[in-house]
């Protein structure tokens, strides 16, 4: 099925392989064993990792590099279409500029291979202070990287509460410059970080989203406001829920809210998004006509252009009419 992606990050596109041979080539030593690299405890641990990691790339040809098998992992798997969170802040050896720049080439060249048509969200750290992202924005107004389709926050809002209004300028001027938004929340942040989110960001999808269902008002408030929640199974039952029976997609799902399936860091999660939708079947007893529609509210939620979408619907639909 071609399958369209809106929440994985670059920085956990990492394998072991990829990271010991970075290491090597920096002359660092590895601080983990091979087996347990990818295995962060939770969502701090795995925020030090990617620093980690994502620092061990030196130069602009690595980072395309990164981002060229990335985008060829994503089409291996049926990923058409993708939008890929990139932090600047985890990548500490390259300039801001260098990174976005060398990620977008990665990406280009693989789509003008017929690859995996992947495009870029930059994302903010969320302990990055109002100054820092509007600076970051301001400079993303004045020299757009060429893949980029829209502006995210991630990080740990479990340590820095809910960043609303903090970063309320910074989104406020990412939509006038035409740029998409999206947010963390509702992960490491309850229900108030998507209240936040909402209020303050103007965001029209949440990353993650899932504890929304604590709160039947923020869950109206999502469906009026038909806000999409890009949803990764994996990850939450790794950091949040400790096993898939207590996730809640499927009460999301009931109550009308739109969900996309998606990764979040596929490599450290050991999942691709061709498994991640069949979690989601097993959970949602959706069948084929399901996993299309999800795919069909992907490319709705999506930064894609009118006319992408379009080519994107006819690819979804072609697929449709030989499996219905
Ligand atoms: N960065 C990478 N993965 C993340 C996650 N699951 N939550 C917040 N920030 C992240
Ligand atoms: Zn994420």
């Amino acid at each position: 099925m071609p399958k369209v992606e809106l929440h994985v990050h670059l920085e956990g596109s990492f394998d072991a392989a990829r990271i010991a041979e970075l290491a090597r080539e920096a002359g660092e030593a590895m601080p983990y064993d091979k087996e347990s690299v990818l295995s962060p405890s939770n969502l701090d641990e795995l925020l030090t990792r990617l620093d980690w990691w994502c620092g061990l790339v030196r130069t602009p040809e690595q980072a395309e590099r990164q981002a060229y098998d990335f985008a060829t992992r994503l089409s291996a798997d049926g990923v058409v279409y993708a939008e890929v969170i990139a932090n600047p802040t985890h990548w500490s050896a390259l300039s801001r500029d260098v990174l976005l720049e060398a990620v977008s080439a990665g990406f280009a060249r693989a789509a003008a291979e017929g690859l995996c048509d992947a495009w870029l969200l930059v994302s903010l750290l969320r302990s990055q202070t109002s100054d820092e992202a509007i600076e970051l924005v301001a400079a993303l107004e004045r020299r757009p990287p060429s893949r980029l389709v829209g502006l995210s926050i991630d990080g740990n809002e479990a340590a820095t509460g809910p960043t609303g209004e903090r970063f309320a300028s910074a989104f406020e001027l990412a939509g006038t410059i035409g740029l998409g938004r999206t947010a963390h929340a509702g992960e490491s942040s309850g229900p108030e970080g998507v209240w936040s989110a909402l209020d303050h960001l103007r965001v029209t999808r949440i990353d993650h989203g899932v504890r929304s269902i604590e709160d039947p008002r923020l869950v109206e408030r999502l469906i009026d406001e038909a806000v999409t929640l890009d949803v990764c199974l994996t990850s939450n039952v790794r950091l949040l829920y400790g096993t898939i029976d207590l996730h809640p997609l499927r009460q999301l799902v009931d109550h009308g809210v739109a969900v996309t399936i998606n990764t979040d860091d596929p490599a450290t999660l050991g999942v691709s998004l061709t498994s991640e939708m069949e979690l989601a079947d097993n959970l949602c007893s959706w069948g084929v006509d399901g996993a299309i529609d999800a795919t069909e509210r992907a490319i709705a939620a999506s930064f894609a252009s009118e006319s992408k979408a379009s080519e994107l619907r006819r690819k979804l639909d072609a697929f449709a009419a030989q499996v219905t």
